[in-house]
């Protein structure tokens, strides 16, 4: 049954008043982001251990509870009361950088949107994508240079720019890609900016002009795609009519396409960067999964190929994104008062929920700080013990819509890879390197790595 929300939580403040909540704020208004940002695991086991799945932190000014552990994953995203809004929840964050965007959406707006783009990620359109991916992708692993010291994150962050501009948004000339992916790199390094304000000189603000920048570039595409037969995404959402039977005004439209710009390649950048470096630490694996590939005797994947015939590339994908899910926190906010894990949480409270600590919990996964594929494979199959045990791509009604999607791009970039070379890490390289967890996982070094083609 649906229930009338009432509308004024989105404009109202956060509630900052948390005294019955256990917990602490840290330090003067950035309270303990430094400690969650370098290093994750420790600080939110130790507010586990001390506080239990529910406590209070504060996050670069914004005080918010940390809801922990699988039990709670399932309340807050499945959301049976509708009690929790993305909008208001990812507002202090990302709300400048994606204002409209599907994830931004609350309930019933949110539904019929996602109705809408749901089309856009069905398996006939995933099939056309396939052709456009595999070119690209063999492209530039193709031209990878051999046998020295070369940077893989910004080479496969480089690879996945180019899909989702082709897949995304339509285009073919490398002018105009690349003018528009650097706007969107502008863009999308202000996420971690510390100091909101848009004042110049600062991070935040040149982030702000590089989106004006983006939404020029995206803006002026509409009315050609509105009225062409495009098959990209772009082209589909700007074609598709709301419910009063007009077009979706044009700050919506560039709005989803940035947020799926950002979907399409930071989360898949950081599982190819992360699985690259566990295979290069464990060869083994890369000549089991190198096997898997040759067996297949294909030279590019179909996407038949994809679901079920690469079993240990899954099972890569699925540890790569348990041990460092390239989304490590999901935000909420209530939009009335209400009780959680035995508090009472009034309304307008950020939470914050924690797919990193719930991926590494020892009461669900064996030894989980080892990188051991075979978990998620038969008889063992530990992701079974609870279904929210495992949640890089959320649950409830806002489930990552680009799952298969970011799956496909996963597994076309490892087959080129697998086929063509076989990879390293650089003589002497540290044995615990610098992991960066937010606002995606990656090696803090950009993963130097040496190829050797086959
Ligand atoms: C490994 C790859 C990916 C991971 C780990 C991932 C993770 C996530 C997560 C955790 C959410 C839910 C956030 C929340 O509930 O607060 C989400 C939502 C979303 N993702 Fe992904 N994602 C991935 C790939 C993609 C791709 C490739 C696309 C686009 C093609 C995409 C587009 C989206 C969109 C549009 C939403 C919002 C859905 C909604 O609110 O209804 N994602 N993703």
């Amino acid at each position: 049954m649906a229930i009338a929300i009432d509308r004024g939580y989105l404009f109202r403040k956060d509630n900052t008043q948390l005294g019955h909540i256990p917990g602490g704020y840290g330090m003067p208004y950035i309270g303990q982001t430094l400690s969650l940002v370098n290093d994750p695991y420790p600080f939110l086991k130790e507010q586990y251990d001390r506080f239990g799945p529910i406590s209070k932190m504060r996050l670069t000014g914004q005080n918010m509870i940390l809801a922990l552990g699988p039990d709670l994953n399932r309340e807050i995203t499945t959301d049976s009361q509708q009690l929790y809004s993305n909008r208001m929840g990812y507002a202090g964050v990302a709300g400048d950088f994606f204002g409209d965007g599907l994830l931004m959406q609350d309930f019933d707006e949110h539904r019929m949107q996602r109705r809408i783009m749901q089309t856009a990620f069905k398996t006939a359109s995933l099939q056309q994508h396939i052709f456009h991916i595999n070119e690209i992708t063999s492209r530039h692993v193709a031209g990878w240079p051999a046998d020295q010291d070369f940077h893989f994150y910004p080479a496969i962050k480089h690879v996945l720019l180019e899909i989702g501009a082709r897949v995304f948004v339509g285009m073919t000339q490398q002018g105009e890609i690349e003018q528009m992916n650097t706007a969107y790199l502008g863009m999308a390094n202000g996420l971690m900016s510390i100091i909101r304000k848009d004042w110049p000189g600062l991070l935040y603000n040149r982030a702000m002009n590089a989106r004006h920048v983006l939404e020029n570039i995206l803006a002026e595409l509409i009315p050609a795609k509105r009225v062409g037969d495009g098959t990209d995404m772009m082209s589909f959402f700007a074609r598709e009519r709301k419910e009063d039977g007009e077009h979706f005004e044009d700050s919506v439209v560039v709005d989803h396409i940035i947020f799926m710009l950002l979907g399409a390649h930071d989360t898949t950048t950081s599982a190819l960067t992360m699985a690259s470096y566990y295979l290069a630490r464990h060869p083994e694996w890369q000549e089991r999964l190198r096997a898997e590939v040759f067996a297949l005797g294909k030279p590019h994947l179909e996407y038949e190929d994809v679901s079920s015939r690469l079993p240990n590339l899954e099972n890569t994908f699925n540890e790569i994104l348990r041990m460092h899910p390239p989304v490590p926190q999901l935000q909420r906010r209530t939009v009335r008062d209400s009780m959680l894990g035995g508090y009472e949480i009034p309304a307008d409270t950020v939470i914050a929920l924690s797919p990193l600590f719930t991926h590494r919990m020892s009461e669900f996964w064996e030894d989980p700080h080892r990188f051991d594929p075979d978990r998620f494979a038969a008889p063992r199959q530990e992701q079974k013990r609870h279904a929210y045990q495992w949640v890089p791509f959320g649950g409830g009604a806002h489930k990552c819509i680009g799952m298969h999607f970011g799956g496909l791009l996963f597994k076309c970039a490892m087959f080129e890879m697998l086929r063509r070379y076989r990879w390293r890490l650089p003589v002497g390289y540290p044995e615990t390197p610098g992991i960066m967890h937010f606002p995606f996982a990656k090696l803090k070094d950009n993963l130097p790595l040496q190829f050797t083609p086959l």
